[in-house]
């Protein structure tokens, strides 16, 4: 690289860290992926210091560590705000030698990486000179010591006999116990790739599961220092997962009170169950979490360049929590136009605020939100509590995973498949093709790795894909009643062999499975749904509301078995099969407006995205009118007044409006030309990234409201939660008429 060819001046942050990024994987591909080495983009890393800063109070003194720093991004944001910091609270622009006096004083940088501790060396001086007023002579700013071991410490050598894969660096014991408690904040972007047996125990300095045990043993200790109501000695380390060992030794690092802010994996939120979602709930109860920003909806786009798995950024305060304490859930939604830029927007049913004790009990509730609105979560929460496992239990059913072939793997009899016939996706429909191979013909084998029970292939049976596409064209489970049928592990099975009635109750599975209200229980629950995967689990299905098909009326149980017919001929009944489950799940209409509307806009998918984006159409504006108007007029039922709601024209100006307005209003006033109006509004609600803003007009004349001009906001459940923001806020734009 020749340095000559940059021009100091003009280098941004951010520069250098991802000069280091780009250089690491091209060096040393496999090492850069082990250790994490991702640097954290500007706008990102910008977000994490300026609100860890916003959290201290003598924010002049504030001393800041980095334990993961790369090529220093945070510590340059840290360092200049400490120079605005001095300035304020000074009144006079910072010396060399009060600049020095931070830069040695207020921040700290731990790493392992040699190049990276280089890059963060230079990236500090740069900016050491660039915050200097007088940089004349150049002598005077030379700098006194060297960076290394007073502000940049290098804990990698337990690394540096050759031995390659993750070390324990920052979380060791070479960093000295003395400065536990000595920071205001900690900054940082720790590496959070999970350790894998294999790769790394062949050419790792230690077993993966040694490593693990080692950040079981650090998170315990820091728990141990807490004053909390959980137990330390059960905590156990998620997954080989080295991100929550960094913020559970941040916990020592901080002084009591001092704050946290890291960029981390979403995983950590969208965890439903084991330990993942334990690590949560200790998270939740040990430190006082003030805000999570999700990003999971951003991923893979230049917001973050490069980075493939969803994110979060987490601001924590050091202190036990109070039982009641709630923090903000913020999930901005993705906007090709914006995130293709790497900007996103909040909008304001983006974010939420939600209780530590809501979070611990409904472990579903932060994927709920990240995806859907506080509509979606009541629905979610009107669901009727048995289901489908609880009934494959008591009924002894059988369900599970197909057979793994697992060739090359220790192989097992597997005489009962050998003549069944082998279940393949229909290239088009919804039934269990007729040309179906037979399993040892097609395979030509009599044996697999995991060939399973029997009984799992019995009929009656319903077969649901893992993968389940998109939408509504592809199939999303396989009813066989009459013949057994195998299925290979990529589908889950559900048997009822051997129940009373088993056509309606495997008919049942079929439907549930294929209806809108399982793909938004899905949305909302799933842990593979919406976080990098496009596939369903085994507990996703187990974990619906089921009831007993026959304890039904016998016309709905015929219902039933005419509906699963008619769509394994292909007639594709979708309305009919969506009202006969919300109706079994007890669900009403308005319900169902939100669940259709959060599964046409709300979904993981590039299609789901792109409609959500399109600028609305006439019919649409008027859905949303209409609902409005109808969510609005019981408030002014009892004073005989009719409430109005209109959809505003515009200027058949050029291209399409970024905005769209209505009007609400009484039905006696007159109409308004608001053309000139419109313009200023959409220039000042442009200029703040509102998706939504609400004009009163003067006199009583009701709101005028603006939307973003892009069909996710404009849904019947956003209308719905206008008329509640309408009700709660807005009430005094409508006065009583005196008759
Ligand atoms: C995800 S990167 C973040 C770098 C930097 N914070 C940024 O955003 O540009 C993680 C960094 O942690 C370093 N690292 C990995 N394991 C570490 C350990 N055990 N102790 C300290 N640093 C480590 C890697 O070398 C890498 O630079």
């Amino acid at each position: 690289m020749d340095w000559d060819d940059l021009n100091f001046a003009h280098i941004p942050i951010g520069v250098l860290s991802q000069v280091y990024e780009s250089f690491s994987h091209q060096w040393d591909e496999e090492q850069a992926q082990e250790t994490s080495v991702h640097y954290t983009p500007r706008t990102l890393a910008r977000i994490l210091v300026d609100e860890a800063f916003s959290g201290v109070d003598n924010r002049a003194e504030a001393v800041v560590l980095d334990p993961a720093c790369g090529a220093g991004v945070f510590l340059v944001l840290a360092f200049r705000r400490l120079v605005h910091e001095h300035w304020k609270k000074v009144g006079n622009r910072p010396d060399t030698r009060a600049i020095q006096r931070i830069l040695y004083r207020q921040l700290r940088g731990f790493e392992i990486s040699e190049s990276a501790l280089r890059l963060s060396a230079l990236a500090l001086y740069i900016t050491a000179i660039e915050v200097n007023g007088t940089q004349r002579p150049p002598r005077s700013l030379k700098f006194p010591r060297p960076l290394r071991g007073e502000v940049l410490f290098d804990f990698g050598h337990d690394n540096s006999d050759g031995k390659r894969g993750f070390v324990l660096g920052s979380l060791g014991d070479q960093v000295p116990a003395a400065l536990n408690g000595t920071f205001d904040i900690v900054v940082t972007n720790p590496p959070w790739t999970r350790l894998r047996a294999g790769r790394n125990e062949v050419d790792g300095p230690k077993l993966v599961t040694e490593i693990n045990a080692e950040f079981t043993a650090i998170s315990r200790r820091a728990l141990k220092a807490r004053r909390w109501l959980g137990t330390a000695d059960e905590y156990e380390n998620p997954d080989h997962n080295p991100d929550f060992p960094f913020l559970w030794r941040a916990t020592e690092w901080v002084r009591p009170g001092g704050l946290i802010a890291m960029a981390l994996p979403a995983r950590i939120i969208l965890k439903q169950a084991g330990k993942g979602k334990e690590a949560r709930d200790t998270l939740l109860r040990a430190v006082t979490v003030t805000g999570i920003l999700n990003g999971s909806d951003l991923e893979k786009t230049p917001v973050w360049p490069n980075m493939d798995l969803p994110f979060m950024l987490l601001f924590a305060r050091n202190a036990v929590p109070k039982p009641d304490h709630t923090f903000h859930f913020v999930t901005p939604i993705r906007e090709n136009r914006l995130s293709s830029i790497g900007q996103f927007r909040v909008d304001y049913k983006s974010a939420e605020m939600v209780s530590v004790q809501e979070v611990i009990d409904k472990p579903w509730l932060l994927k709920a939100l990240a995806v859907g609105t506080t509509l979606d979560v009541d629905v979610i929460e009107r669901l009727p509590h048995n289901s489908v496992r609880e009934f494959w239990r008591t009924e002894h059913l059988y369900s599970g995973e197909g057979y793994h072939l697992g060739a090359g793997l220790k192989q097992y009899p597997a005489d009962h498949l050998v003549q069944l016939r082998d279940l393949e996706i229909p290239e088009n429909g919804f039934g269990v093709p007729d040309d179906l191979e037979v399993w040892g013909v097609r395979h030509q084998r009599r044996t697999a790795h995991m060939p399973r029970n029997s009984k799992l292939y019995q009929p009656p049976l319903a077969i649901v894909p893992q993968a389940q596409g998109e939408n509504r064209a592809t199939p999303k489970a396989f009813l066989s009643l009459a013949s057994a049928l195998a299925f290979s592990q990529s589908f889950y099975g559900f048997s009822a062999a051997g129940a009373e009635q088993g056509d309606v109750i495997s008919a049942l599975i079929y439907l549930l499975v294929h209806s809108s209200l399982f793909q938004h229980f899905c949305l909302m629950r799933s842990s593979r749904q919406g976080a990098s995967y496009r596939t369903i689990l085994k507990e996703d299905i187990e974990g619906f509301p089921f009831q007993d098909p026959r304890k039904l009326p016998s016309e709905v149980r015929a219902r039933i078995l005419n509906l699963a017919q008619s769509l394994e001929r292909n007639e594709q009944p979708w309305d009919e099969i969506d009202k006969l489950v919300f109706e079994i799940c007890g669900l009403d209409e308005h319900d169902e407006v939100v669940v259709r509307d959060t599964v046409t806009y709300c979904g993981p998918y590039r299609s789901v995205r792109e409609r959500a984006e399109s600028p609305i159409t006439p019919d649409i504006s008027k859905s949303f009118c209409e609902y409005l108007e109808a969510m609005m007029q019981p408030l002014f039922g009892l004073t005989d007044q009719r409430v109005v709601v209109q959809p505003v024209d515009q200027d058949p100006g050029w291209g399409i409006p970024a905005w769209q307005f209505v009007t609400v209003a009484m039905s006696n006033r007159g109409s308004t030309n608001w053309r000139g109006f419109l313009t200023k509004i959409t220039a000042e609600a442009n200029k703040t990234g509102a998706s939504r803003v609400v004009v009163r007009i003067p006199q009583g004349g009701g709101l005028l409201i603006g939307i973003i001009n892009q069909q996710r906001f404009w849904t019947r459940s956003r209308a719905w939660l206008c008329s509640l923001h309408i009700e709660q806020n807005h009430l005094n734009a409508f006065p009583v008429e005196a008759k």
